[in-house]
């Protein structure tokens, strides 16, 4: 059996310092083969550097996946080809720097993962969700390398999200959602074996408006004055789903959110 805890985007030194102190602790724990963690948000909110990124995989994380924020933070584009175990949405335009997926390895055991980007509200130019993820479907897995994939969404729209799992029901080990910082109370695993949850939710301050301090929030929907929207600071949560996988019946065989607070 092979376990593995996904966790939701990183947000700003809160969300960084939440994975400080329980990566290692949650590892032992649940006896896990595989952290893998969204770090879209873990530079001030928006983006990620590449002394976050190094300091993120020392503390134990094994790879680390991007979002629609991946440009966010100036000179990331120069750094992030340096990252082994790093990877940029896989449906963002073909000339982007960076991997589009990445392969860990237990034992003899090869996990794919890789992020797509949805299209539904979610600004950024990437190619269709469902057909980018057959197509790397089919460029890491079977004759490929690798034994199963873990797939991520990146999106907004929860009828995509969903929509996708359904798509690769039976495909890949597990399809799981972020970007939207809320975590779902769907998870499961599909009818052919797929591990499935609408959104695996934020690492993160919750008391906030997705991670942001509440009032410049909530002042902004009433009078629509642009304001700075500073990370929050109290109820720090580390958010992911725990997905157990089965790589003799290569089927999921669990899928629950986990959260740490
Ligand atoms: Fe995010
Ligand atoms: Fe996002």
């Amino acid at each position: 059996m092979i376990r593995i805890l996904f966790i939701g985007d990183i947000v700003g030194r809160p969300g960084r310092d939440k994975i400080a102190t329980w990566v290692a602790r949650l590892r032992q724990k649940h006896n896990l083969d595989f952290i893998i963690a969204n770090g879209e948000n873990a530079a001030a909110g928006a983006g990620i550097t590449g002394s976050i990124a190094r300091t993120l995989l020392e503390q134990g994380i094994d790879a680390i996946t991007l979002g629609d924020h991946v440009w966010d933070q100036r000179g990331w584009e120069h750094e992030i080809d340096e990252f082994e175990r790093v990877c940029r949405p896989a449906n963002l335009p073909a000339s982007s720097p960076g991997k589009d997926h990445v392969i860990l390895k237990k034992g003899n055991f090869r996990l794919a993962v890789f992020t797509v980007l949805g299209r539904t509200f979610v600004n950024m130019k990437g190619e269709c969700p469902f057909l980018a993820a057959d197509v790397m479907l089919a460029k890491t897995v079977g004759a490929n390398g690798a034994d199963a994939a873990l797939v991520e969404i990146h999106a907004e729209a929860t009828s995509e999200k969903i929509a996708l799992g359904w798509h690769l029901d039976g495909r890949a080990a597990a399809v799981l959602g972020t970007h939207t910082h809320v975590p779902t109370a769907d998870a499961e695993v599909r009818p052919k074996g797929t591990a499935f949850i609408t959104d695996v939710g934020m690492t993160g301050p919750y008391h906030g408006v997705l991670g942001r301090e509440v009032e410049p929030v909530v002042s902004r929907f009433l009078d629509g004055m642009p304001r700075r929207f500073a990370v929050a600071s109290e109820d720090v949560r580390l958010s992911g789903a725990l997905v157990d996988y089965d790589p003799e019946s290569k089927k999921a065989t669990r899928c629950e959110l986990l959260v740490v607070k």
